[in-house]
């Protein structure tokens, strides 16, 4: 079995006396492709931030790499849902990769870093925009740079919130063959509302609605289609046949 590279323990987290994530326990494994699924507002960028150390539980524990979140997170690739970037600032994809290098302000970017980015750039075959000023992608290789950043250290578990949003759907399948590729050497939490996908390319879901719902493996979960109902996803419906049916 694989190690558990993620834990949760009776984890409960309110804003102002409301009750967002109710008693949740689960666990990410080694190598896991993991789907959280579920409503707007159910608490997934949430649970998200947990994991990364962003937002305290007032209950419960969580252990990342086997040490606190603060620690633990380096070692993990994060992709914001919104991201607060000024698109209108002058600023080109190397530069902007080249900030998930960032150490402290007194460190300088060593040749290492450089190296670091070219290779993330490489990764998600951007590397041919590395001049391009970032106001200047499409949506969908914004996306990708972001991606690079968020790879640019040594990172064991990716965590993306919703990144399919404002991307149209030709550059999305490529994104997640990307992701696939990437899963082979990393654990991959991807919070999306696209289940048809979600069939496709992951290997577990869990479902949030302030309570964990579901969590297992995605054959059991598929069979259980009427349960995942419970979570009001686009099912199927807005994926294109290609992408909802494993290429033989
Ligand atoms: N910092 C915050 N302060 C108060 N309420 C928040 C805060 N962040 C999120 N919420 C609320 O918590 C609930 C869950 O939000 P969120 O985790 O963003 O859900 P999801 O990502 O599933 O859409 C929502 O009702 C949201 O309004
Ligand atoms: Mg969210």
């Amino acid at each position: 079995m694989n190690a558990e590279i993620v834990s949760l323990k009776n984890v409960s987290v309110y804003f102002n006396d409301v009750s967002v994530l109710e008693d949740i326990t689960f666990s990410i494994k080694q190598n896991d492709f993991l789907a959280i699924i579920g409503p707007n507002g159910g608490g997934k960028t949430t649970l998200l931030k947990v994991i990364l150390g962003l937002i305290k539980p007032n209950r419960g524990e969580v252990a990342v790499f086997g040490k606190t979140p603060e620690e633990g997170r380096k070692l993990i690739g994060y992709l914001p849902q919104y991201t607060s970037f000024d698109l209108k600032f002058p600023i080109n994809v190397f530069n902007v990769v080249l900030m998930g290098r960032y150490n402290g302000i007194f460190k300088r970017y060593s040749k290492e870093d450089k190296e670091a980015v070219i290779n993330a750039l490489k990764i998600v075959e951007m590397l041919e925009f590395r001049d391009r000023q970032i106001g200047k992608l499409s949506g969908g290789q914004l996306q990708r740079v972001l991606l690079a950043r968020a790879l640019a250290r040594e990172r064991k578990l990716l965590v993306l919130d919703e990144p399919m949003t404002n991307i149209d759907p030709e550059m999305q399948q490529s994104f997640y063959e990307l992701l696939v590729e990437l899963k082979k050497e990393m654990t991959i939490v991807l919070v999306t509302h696209d289940i048809g996908v979600v069939s496709v390319y992951v290997d577990e879901i869990a479902c949030l609605n302030r309570k964990l719902v579901y969590h297992g493996s995605k054959e059991t979960a598929l069979k259980k289609l009427e349960d995942l109902y419970k979570c009001p996803v686009e099912l199927i419906a807005h994926g294109i046949p290609h992408r909802v049916l494993k290429r033989h």
